[in-house]
């Protein structure tokens, strides 16, 4: 069902053919002995991202990019680069890239800068064009490059680099899968689907197993908040459930939950209409933990992980939730839910409940698309994170500083609490005041973990639209590297 093709990674020592090789500049430096002699190495620019092609031979093609102050290299540095060099490559139709790896350094080691290359050219790589019919389309799709080649100086030991770049490659490709789930259309891409995509990860990987419970299997397991937020549509929620078994049997798993909301209205309390067709990516969180799970699973990392994914839309209709409905949770807690725009606390409450009780996970990770205000706050740079645990929620930050999946933390108080009680029923889905949004919702969440060690991720502002070079201003899939990267950090 997904259609994206891939792309072959490889790490040589030496010197490879390509038809496009990229050599990264440090700013100010000059291009090494063998280049000097080229026409127009003497013009090469080092500025960051700077590019310019120079021709050592009829049939060579080099590309030199800019990588900006030597001691300022970062790997993100080398994403973005990388990028760049790869839409230079499509500009000119290559179908391989040889990247000359940049000398070991304190600011970037090789390791690092594989996977950045690796991850910076897969992703810039993405295009979601299947409803773009060939004759709509005047010009022609330029071709695809199929294969990257890492070149490390003569006599590098390549075997830790290429288990690198295999890994890298693995959550580059299971990001930009999460990105195209992302981009189908509320029309196409329901809970069935999903919940069909997850089915199709167990076949594919046998340590895996799936279980969806349907909407009859919410109402009479008592999921109140499912049941709340689905009643108004005419699909079949789900709650996707999938279990990873890489690790030793009785150890204690990884959970991972992911708002899939495959639309959101905002139900009776509805949105305005400009930019609602934004809310078809509402279901990032679930795509990024569907995604990082079979990436997971591809790598074979030796840990056991456990997943929740609550699905549904939110929809009006005649028998939609009310403003000023009283609900049940799974966990027996009463929720009034005075905005049904607020669905996504309802749908999460209950899929946290379900991965800690029911299928035992002590530590926990939330991913979810779940307030405007952290657009207000952190924008498009910074995830939110919200924690009860210091220790799990710097390993989370320490992952997404790795994969450049910034993470920043907000704070929990007792005072946040206070908002979030209700006048009628223990919790109130929404506050009048409207103060503090997102450690709001992320209040409200803390309320069904059962006081494990937990970190929610609040990703409205990184799913999409973050100008990132490599991802542009579409879908990015957050979340599956930093899970990933995560779980390989977990399995030790
Ligand atoms: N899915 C939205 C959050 C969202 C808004 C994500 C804009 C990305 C961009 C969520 O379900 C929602 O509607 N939240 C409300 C909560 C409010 C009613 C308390 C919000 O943020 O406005
Ligand atoms: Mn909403
Ligand atoms: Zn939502």
């Amino acid at each position: 069902m997904l259609e994206h093709p891939l792309m072959q990674v490889e790490v040589l020592s030496g010197a490879a053919e390509a038809d496009l090789e990229v050599l990264g500049l440090p700013d100010g430096e000059s291009v090494p002995a063998g280049i000097a002699e080229v026409p127009g190495a003497g013009d090469v620019k080092t500025a960051f991202k700077k590019a310019t092609l120079l021709r050592p031979s009829d049939s060579e093609r080099l590309l030199v990019i800019g990588l900006g102050d030597r001691n300022e290299l970062t790997a993100e540095r080398l994403r973005v680069a990388a990028a760049a060099a790869f839409r230079q490559a499509q500009a000119l139709d290559a179908t391989s890239i040889a990247w000359a790896l940049p000398e070991s350094s304190d600011h970037v080691e090789l390791p690092v800068a594989v996977a950045a290359i690796v991850e910076g050219t897969i992703l810039a790589s993405y295009r979601f064009d299947r409803f773009h019919t060939s004759d709509a389309d005047d010009a022609p799709k330029p071709a695809a490059v199929e294969r990257l080649v890492l070149v490390a100086s003569e006599g590098t030991d390549t075997d830790a680099l290429a288990a690198e770049a295999r890994f890298a490659r693995a959550a580059a490709e299971g990001t930009n899968r999460a990105r195209e789930l992302q981009d189908l259309p509320a029309n196409i891409l329901n809970p069935t689907y999903l919940a069909d995509r997850a089915r199709q990860i167990s076949v594919a990987f046998e340590p895996v197993t799936v279980d969806v419970i349907d909407r009859a299997g919410m109402e009479e397991a008592g999921m109140g908040g499912l049941v709340a937020v689905s009643q108004g549509t005419a699909a079949e929620p789900a709650l996707i459930t999938l279990s990873y078994s890489g690790g030793a049997e009785g150890q204690a798993p990884l959970g991972l939950v992911g708002k899939a909301v495959t639309f959101d209205s905002g139900g009776i309390s509805i949105k305005p209409s400009a930019k609602m067709e934004e809310m078809k990516f509402d279901m990032s969180g679930g795509a990024a933990v569907l995604e990082a799970v079979a990436t997971i699973a591809e790598l074979g990392l030796p840990l056991n992980v456990v997943a929740a994914i609550p699905s549904t839309e939110n929809m009006p209709s005649g028998t939609a939730t009310r403003p000023g409905d009283i609900i049940t949770q799974l966990n027996g807690k009463t929720v009034e839910v005075n905005n049904t725009d607020a669905e996504g606390r309802l749908i999460l409450a209950d899929a946290l409940t379900y991965c800690v009780r029911e299928m035992g996970a002590e530590r926990v990770v939330d991913l979810a698309t779940l307030t405007g205000a952290v657009l207000v706050a952190l924008g498009s740079t910074y995830t939110a994170l919200i924690s009860n645990d210091d220790e799990w929620a710097s390993a989370v930050g320490a992952a997404g500083e790795r994969t450049g999946e910034l993470v920043w933390r907000l704070p929990l108080h007792e005072e946040y609490k206070e908002l979030t009680k209700g006048r009628f029923a223990d919790l109130t889905n929404a506050s009048v005041k409207r103060k503090a949004g997102t450690i709001y919702a992320g209040s409200f969440l803390e309320e069904f973990v059962d006081s494990k060690p937990w970190v929610h991720l609040d990703i409205a502002g990184t799913a999409w639209d973050t100008g990132r070079d490599y991802v542009g201003n579409g879908a990015t899939g957050v979340g599956v590297r930093l899970l990933t990267s995560l779980a390989r950090e977990l399995s030790g």
